[in-house]
């Protein structure tokens, strides 16, 4: 399927989930303030990929965490950005991240190490980029179309 819907009024803030797009999984997640404000006091300069890896922007946007979010759609920013929308695979050799894990309390691959961040930016580890962000926007309030 190129696109898909997916409804997200059960994700509460904290949670996420998993749809599957394109044979990939993408992982939704509503992520706390915390989480967020972590992601945000984050320096450019700090980052091993500087790039933003999403679909939505230039390919040269820079990885801000609204960048990542889904605040980057431009719409209603303020209430989106906990929203992260990202394809679940490791920029290293595919394998999927687990959530909510590793040092930098992100996702954390355990095939050989890779640490992301709350804003799912690369930054311990092989991998060489930040997840990718797939194409996708709100369509209303609770349902997010990828693709
Ligand atoms: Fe994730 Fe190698 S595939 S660290």
């Amino acid at each position: 399927l190129a696109e898909i819907d997916v409804d997200v009024s059960q994700v509460a803030e904290g949670q996420s989930i998993t749809a599957k797009w394109r044979g990939k999984p993408v992982f939704i997640r509503q992520r706390t303030a915390k989480e967020v404000e972590e992601a945000k006091a984050v320096e450019l300069g700090e980052l091993k990929d500087p790039i933003a890896r999403n679909a939505n922007l230039a390919a040269d946007a820079p990885a801000t965490d609204v960048n990542r979010s889904a605040a980057a759609e431009g719409t209603d920013a303020a209430a989106k950005e906990q929203w992260l929308v990202m394809i679940g695979v490791c920029t290293h050799l595919g394998c999927i991240p687990l959530g909510q894990s590793g040092p930098y309390n992100g996702w954390f691959c355990p095939c050989h190490g890779s640490a992301y961040d709350t804003a799912g930016r690369i930054r311990q580890g092989p991998a060489p980029e930040n997840m990718a962000i797939p194409p996708f926007k709100f369509t209303t309030d609770t349902n997010i179309r990828i693709g």
